[in-house]
């Protein structure tokens, strides 16, 4: 396929834990903006996978009575099924216990001794092993890091990278690339901590083994962040930067990311490539995070929930528009049943379910199963086709942004829009006045579904599709440039409509709706 090239990549999940609706969140996210820039004619390549290596899969793996690559095989197995689960299209899911992936870390370490970046030193400092991540003693809040997770005291040879020599590079590209860091606020927050002075970064570790070895020293593995980061090129080819996939692919467009990692991503990766004279990538979104019911989602209360278990009940395409639609794409907020229940019966079924069921069952009644013949339009059927074809380039604007609520809701604005004129126009009654204007209305209202479900695809594909289906548009003909050039042919045969989304009945046991 031609077009743009556009690379998109979900953080690599840590196989120490079954995949909860985080981590579903993250890659749905991203898969919806994979599958919009497909449709909008890029050549995407969406990449998703397992970060298998150091000290809390090793700890995990032990715990487990199994070796860590063993352990990793597994774990890594439920992810991928995860991705399956949510109709996810990544086109690769890269694992970092693969050979190609060693061999991609090896080369970037050795880049980075040759150009001086990396040298030998004593670290001494807290370590968590929860975070991966080391803490200075004054970030610490009451001997906890400022996640809140355990710390531990680690004393040993290391190898650093010289971060600090990267401070004003580092300010530099934030300014000349305002767009780098997205949401704003997320921005402010890296610029002041990168302000703020910038120490080396300890970047090997000896006290256990699950990693990467650092070449010519192998009793050190490398830090898992400098390795896990590096995922993003090895999928692309690196170390051969010269070869079809790295130049066509990098440097990366978009690292979706959940707000707990946006320092690794937004400091330490620009740094390690800058260093190793490689392209940075052009934006990093940090999404927010979720409570469940209200609550913190924690091992101790046990409510992480799997999204297995909200597909088997709400539906996946239900859940997928939930996620995107509920909360501004960066926000924090909260997941709860009774707002899944209230988002499904109110935009979905009454929404653009209700819409198309009646207009679909209406052409199928009276219209001999057929796109409608249409006569002169109206203003008012005028005003309405206007509003679909204007959809495109206002939900492009706020999917480019990632701003993927505000693209919903322009969306289901065209869907209101379409149930007043239907009202108005009261088809039911021109079935018995006026055959002629009745088919005229019901052409502008299936030619607006059709703006509709092309559009919705990417949140929801498996729906779009059926609907799609029922409007019996040729399936070369449902990406965004059909918008324009793909309008409903009179007397095409329509299959006979079905509901696509069901009311959710709550049942009597408390569950709020
Ligand atoms: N392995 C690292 C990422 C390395 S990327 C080079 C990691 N993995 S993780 O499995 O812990 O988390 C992955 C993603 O899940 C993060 O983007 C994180 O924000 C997201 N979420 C985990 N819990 C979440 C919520 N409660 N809510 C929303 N997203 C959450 O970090």
């Amino acid at each position: 396929m031609g077009g743009k090239p556009y690379y998109i990549t979900t953080p690599i999940y840590y196989v120490n834990d079954s995949p909860h609706i985080g981590h579903a969140y993250t890659t749905v996210a991203s898969d919806a903006l994979a599958r919009f820039m497909r449709l909008d004619g890029r050549r995407v390549f969406f990449l998703t996978g397992t970060d298998e290596h150091g000290q809390k899969v090793e700890k995990s793996a032990l715990a487990a009575g199994v070796d860590p690559q063993t352990f990793c095989d597994r774990v890594s197995q439920n992810f991928r099924d995860m991705s399956k689960l949510m109709n996810i299209s990544n086109d690769d899911f890269i694992r970092t216990t693969e050979e190609r992936h060693t061999k991609a870390c090896q080369v970037l370490w050795e880049e980075l001794i040759k150009r001086g970046e990396i040298y030998l030193g004593t670290f001494a400092g807290w370590y968590s092993v929860r975070d991966e991540a080391f803490y200075a003693e004054s970030e610490l809040v009451d001997g906890k890091a400022p996640t809140g997770a355990e710390v531990e005291w680690v004393e040993e040879e290391n190898y650093f990278f010289r971060l600090s020599a990267w401070q004003d590079r580092l300010l530099a590209f934030y300014d000349a690339n305002p767009d780098f860091i997205a949401p704003k606020s997320r921005r402010n927050e890296i610029l002041s901590f990168v302000k703020g002075g910038l120490n080396d970064l300890s970047i090997s570790r000896t006290s256990f083994s699950w990693g990467i070895p650092v070449p010519n020293d192998p009793k050190h593995v490398m830090y898992v962040w400098l390795d896990a980061l590096n995922n993003y090129q090895t999928a692309v080819g690196y170390p051969d930067t010269e070869g079809e996939k790295y130049s066509t692919f990098w440097p990366a467009d978009i690292h979706m990311v959940g707000k707990d990692i946006i320092r690794f991503h937004t400091v330490y990766w620009p740094a390690f490539l800058m260093a190793a004279g490689l392209p940075t990538p052009r934006r990093v979104f940090a999404h927010g995070w979720w409570t469940i019911e209200g609550e913190k989602m924690s091992k101790s209360l046990g409510n992480f929930i799997p999204p297995g278990e909200l597909v088997a009940q709400y539906g996946l395409d239900a859940i997928r528009y939930f996620l995107l639609r509920e909360l501004p794409f960066g926000n924090d907020g909260d997941f709860s049943r009774r707002a899944v229940v209230h988002r499904i019966n109110s935009d979905l079924a009454n929404g653009v379910g209700n819409l198309a069921q009646r207009v679909l069952s209406m052409i199928n009644k009276n219209c001999d199963a057929a796109v409608p013949q249409t006569g002169a339009l109206t203003a008012a059927d005028e005003t309405l086709l206007a509003a679909a074809r204007s959809l495109l380039p206002r939900v492009r604007v706020e999917f480019a942004e990632q701003a993927f609520h505000r693209g919903l809701e322009a969306i289901w604005g065209v869907i209101a829009d379409a149930d007043r004129y239907v009202d108005e126009q009261a088809p039911w009654t021109l079935a018995k006045t006026d055959v002629p204007r009745m088919r005229t209305v019901l052409y502008v209202l299936a030619e607006t579904i059709r703006h509709i479900a092309i559009l919705i695809q990417p949140v929801v594909p498996g729906s779009a599709e059926k609907l799609l289906d029922q409007l019996a548009a040729p399936a070369d003909q449902r990406d965004f440039a059909a918008l324009a050039t793909g309008k409903l042919v009179p007397g095409t045969a329509l299959p006979k409509p079905e509901g696509i989304f069901p009311r959710y009945v709550v049942e009597k046991t408390g569950e709020g709706a």
